[in-house]
């Protein structure tokens, strides 16, 4: 079983804790009793900002590396982690900066890319954070992954994220660049341990190398319109 469900209004879950626990905590504790009793492997989809407490430090982190969240999101996601290894047959797998296209649905706006591309047509300044760096991971990418991991039949914690590094400021200008759309941007700055959205650092990817030559097709793939292989 792969749980990609999770509550993810990062924001909203500082005034929505409980929301978020029952989603992100309790929810996956009862998935991993439905999993033991099934016998069915567990695949948990977990994320970066279960690190980020270390507002120091600029290296990325390993998988055995002590998580220390910052925010109420970051929190629940780590209490998803601790409720999926209650069951020896668990995958946790964390990622980050997940983006993607849906051509063909205008429906389908939470995507991360559409999203900021109608932001964009607002025509106002946009203000972007400048100082968290993260790798921006390409979903169809990050499938292939997990599917990679669950043949291995290694049970645990992995990170898997795109190779590279970028502030969000970095990633909206590379992405206007290659929609060929014309936005002024103004970097922001978060500011560690003041924001609920504080990334302070990149994963360290792990299960990606044998993607990297493939890395180039990142940017590529936003372009609206463009057919997902
Ligand atoms: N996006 C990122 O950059 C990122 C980075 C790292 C890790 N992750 C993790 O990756 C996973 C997927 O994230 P995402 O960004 O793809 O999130 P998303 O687009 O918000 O999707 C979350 C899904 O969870 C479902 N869901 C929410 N509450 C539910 C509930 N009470 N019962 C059943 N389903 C529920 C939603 O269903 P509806 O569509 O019906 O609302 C939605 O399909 C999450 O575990 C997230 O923590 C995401």
């Amino acid at each position: 079983m792969i749980n990609t469900a999770a509550y993810t209004h990062v924001d909203q879950a500082e005034t929505e804790s409980d929301r978020c626990f029952e989603i992100n905590a309790q929810a996956v504790e009862t998935l991993a009793k439905v999993c033991r009793e099934m016998s069915c492997p567990l695949m948990q989809i977990s994320t970066d900002y279960v690190f980020g407490a270390d507002c120091e430090r600029r290296t990325p982190y390993a998988v055995d590396d002590l998580p220390g969240p910052l925010s109420v999101y970051g929190h629940n996601k780590l209490a998803a982690e601790q409720a999926a290894r209650l069951y020896d047959q668990h995958y946790i797998v964390r990622t980050c900066g997940l983006y993607s296209v849906s051509p063909g649905n205008p429906r389908r706006v939470r995507n991360f890319v559409d999203k900021i591309l109608i932001l964009a047509q607002e025509q106002k300044p946009l203000r972007v954070v400048d100082d968290q760096v993260c790798s921006p991971t390409y979903v169809p990418h990050l499938s292939n992954v997990l599917l990679e991991i669950l043949k291995s039949g290694q049970f645990g914690i992995h990170h898997a994220v795109s190779t590279g590094e970028t502030s969000w400021f970095g990633f909206y200008t590379e992405l206007f660049r290659q929609a060929q759309v014309p936005v002024s941007m103004v970097p922001r700055v978060s500011g560690c341990g003041t924001s609920s959205v504080v990334q302070c650092l990149i994963v360290e990817w792990l299960v990606v190398a044998n993607l990297a030559g493939r890395a180039t097709r990142l940017f590529a793939a936003c372009q609206p319109g463009t057919p997902l292989n």
